[in-house]
């Protein structure tokens, strides 16, 4: 893992700071890939209440440096859906979004998933297939009836090694989980 970097749980009390960073990512990271108009909805819908909703229980993992928040990443664990995965601009390039990528898929497949999905935002497509994922299909994600964004749905399946791999990388993670 990047050095310096720890993975834990999202709390209730990191809502604020999750939708900074996600605010941040996507106006900074995606402005290459979508228009401005696709860029300033997409960040003008994100909202604290968002993250961590009591009545869709979700696997929300975030990266820290020190004590700043700079990266996060959410799991459906049983269906095998990543829903996000967001770095700050600032630590782009230095190993977080693929720490939280490899953490995410062991908690998948210790769920029992048998692959995991996503639909990938057209900036991060090849970053996604460097790890794994192959391309299925073009999808798309509607924002608003005037905008929606054009992204690649991918997978990548569950391997004999993936699990392996994934039972010592979780054994290591979890050991660094604070008591619930
Ligand atoms: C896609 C994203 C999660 C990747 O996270 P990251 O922490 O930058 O990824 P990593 O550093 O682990 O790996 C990035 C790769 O790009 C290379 N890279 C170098 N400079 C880079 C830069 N300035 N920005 C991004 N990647 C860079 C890295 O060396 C690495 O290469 P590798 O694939 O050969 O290992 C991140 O860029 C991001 O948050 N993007 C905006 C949000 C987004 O699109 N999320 C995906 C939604 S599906």
């Amino acid at each position: 893992m990047a050095r310096g970097l720890t993975l834990r749980p999202a709390s209730e009390a990191d809502r604020d700071a999750l939708w900074r960073l996600h605010s941040r990512s996507v106006a900074a990271l995606c402005r290459g890939a979508y228009s401005s108009l696709e860029v300033r909805t997409w960040v003008e819908l994100l909202r604290p209440e968002g993250y961590l909703r009591p009545e869709q229980p979700r696997t929300v993992l975030v990266a820290e440096r020190g004590r700043h928040l700079v990266g996060f990443g959410q799991l459906d664990p049983r269906q095998g859906e990543l829903e996000a995965l967001y770095v700050a601009p600032e630590e782009a390039g230095h190993g977080v979004g693929s720490a939280l990528l490899s953490a995410l898929e062991t908690l998948a497949w210790r769920a029992g998933a048998h692959g995991v999905s996503l639909d990938a935002s057209l900036n991060a497509e090849t970053f996604y297939r460097t790890r794994g994922y192959v391309r299925l299909h073009a999808a798309q994600r509607v924002l608003t009836p005037e905008v929606q964004l054009s992204c690649v749905r991918m997978q990548k399946r569950r391997s004999t090694l993936s699990l392996l791999l994934g039972e010592r990388r979780g054994e290591a993670f979890v050991s660094r989980r604070p008591e619930p």
